[in-house]
């Protein structure tokens, strides 16, 4: 990490053992203030919904993340949540505000939550002697630093940003189920800032709590907002491109989608991460980065045709999907959904492929059964207007093996690890045969061939790797 020491941080508070306060204690700010606070910091959180407050205060993690638990125990009485906006600005230096920037309706994101907090803030601030560093890490629209979010902290605080308080933008390239790896590992840091005291004070902050020594990117507001969505629509991009070239793949005698994406994977201008080719991106960021990107574009008369191509083929990923089941499903069929999650590792199923298919399937008629080891009862809440609609409900599976056992067609939708424990004794015997529909090759389809039809997205009819496991 380049380090950029300037002048003015010698004389304020030390940003290596600054106190760290986290407005909004949700997916992302409670494994953020937890992260820190094992390291060593002070960090205090504020959040409006009080039952993630007190949750914080008896050491249980208000929501669910891989490691967030353990890194709460490590923390100890060094984390500690609140209610009120002076104490947190008081008895800290720095503050990051990581609440929600809700989606439009054409595409944008609304940042009034991250405005409302920086006005609280910037209340709070008034009465505050010395420097205070405000982060913004919620994903914001191109433009909204400098026309919403800096004059809102201005007008409430009564101070310049580059004076006696800094502004930056520093959103998070994380990922649910990941985010703890994520936080502690960067591939990047971001900073869009203020004035050059703030951008310094917040990447030598970085520098004392990364370990693993990432690359600072520095700039302005308007080009680091940008990026935020310029890296999300990039990878994006990537996962399309694989789909696409999947979908071509199956139609492909000898085609193989493994086999394909792993050589491009090889070249240094290209990489192997998000090439792996199966089903669509979901989640509470991706698709709605790329369609911010893609209403961006249209707002200055400079189209983004590949943001709009990679979201188009992104929603064929879906009907696509459920063609196929329902050319495989027997009459009075149901259909086994394995992975409910948007992707493994996590309890949400925001646009996740597999709920949406479960959606349409339902919305038919058909009965449904489904497993996730995480995500089930999120699923059963989202499907509720399906429910009462007067479909068939979605039948939650109690395990992996029950959900195996129900199903005429069988879809591993999300690449759970458990998932590539299904032994051919879990197919119950029937007079038609059972079909596997692996989106993401995870079983060893030649196993299986006494008991069902083994159908791998990506490959052709008589691909040499349509039996293959794929690790
Ligand atoms: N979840 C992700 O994978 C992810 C990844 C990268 C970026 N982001 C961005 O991070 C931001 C937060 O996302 P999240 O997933 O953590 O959201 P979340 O909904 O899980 O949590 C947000 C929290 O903020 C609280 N909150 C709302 N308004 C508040 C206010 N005015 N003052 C104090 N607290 C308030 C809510 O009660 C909630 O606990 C969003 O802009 C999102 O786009 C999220």
């Amino acid at each position: 990490m380049i380090t950029i020491v300037d002048d003015d941080t010698r004389t304020g508070p030390d940003p290596r053992t600054a106190a760290v306060s986290i407005v909004g204690l949700g997916k992302l700010g409670s494994p953020m203030a937890a992260c820190y606070a094992s390291m060593g910091r002070r960090v205090v959180g504020l959040d409006l919904d009080l039952g993630k407050v007190e949750s914080i205060n008896r050491g249980v993690a208000p929501v669910t993340e891989p490691e967030l638990q353990r890194l709460m125990d490590e923390a100890g009485d060094r984390l500690s949540a609140t209610g009120d906006w002076a104490e947190i600005v008081a008895s800290t230096d720095l503050t990051f505000v990581i609440v929600p920037t809700p989606s439009l309706a054409d595409g944008g994101f609304t940042s009034r939550f991250v405005v409302s907090a920086c006005e609280a803030i910037g209340e709070a601030l008034r009465g505050k002697a010395g420097f205070h560093l405000v982060v913004v890490s919620s994903t914001v629209m191109p433009g909204s630093m400098d026309r919403e979010v800096r004059p809102a902290l201005e007008a409430a605080s009564g101070k310049r940003c580059g004076v006696d308080v800094g502004l930056c933008y520093s959103p998070r390239f994380i990922a649910l189920g990941t985010v703890v790896r994520d936080f502690l590992n960067p591939d990047l840091v971001l900073i869009g800032e203020s004035d050059p005291r703030s951008g310094a004070f917040l990447e030598s902050f970085y520098q004392s709590v990364h370990a693993n020594n990432p690359p600072v990117a520095r700039m302005g507001f308007a080009n680091a907002e940008l990026t935020k969505l310029a890296v999300n629509t990039f990878v994006t991009t990537k996962i399309s491109f694989a789909n696409m070239l999947a979908a071509i793949c199956e139609r492909l005698p000898g085609g193989d989608i493994d086999a394909v994406t792993g050589a491009l994977g090889l070249d240094s201008r290209i990489g192997p991460k998000s090439l792996k080719g199966g089903l669509g991106y979901g989640g509470p960021c991706f698709p709605r980065d790329n369609r911010a990107l893609a209403r961006l574009a249209l707002d200055l008369e400079a189209p983004a045709a590949i943001a709009e191509a990679t979201d188009a083929i992104n929603r064929l990923q879906v009907p696509r999907l459920l063609e196929l089941v329902k050319s495989r499903l027997p009459a009075g069929g149901a259909v086994g959904v394995l992975g409910l999650a948007y992707k493994a590792g996590t309890d949400i199923v925001e646009e996740s492929t597999g709920l949406e298919l479960a959606r349409c399937l339902l919305a038919e008629g058909i009965p449904v059964w489904a497993y996730d080891p995480l995500a089930l009862d999120n699923a059963v809440r989202a499907l509720g207007a399906v429910r009462a609609s007067g479909d068939s409900s979605l039948r939650a599976a109690p395990s992996l093996e029950a959900c195996v056992g129900a199903a005429d067609v069988l879809v591993l939708a999300t690449p759970w690890p458990e998932f590539a424990t299904i032994q051919p004794e879990m197919i119950r015997r029937r007079p038609g045969r059972t079909a596997i529909i692996d989106c993401w090759r995870m079983l060893d389809g030649r196993r299986f061939a006494g008991v069902a039809d083994y159908v791998p997205l990506g490959v052709g009819e008589s691909g040499a790797a349509d039996l293959r496991a794929v690790a």
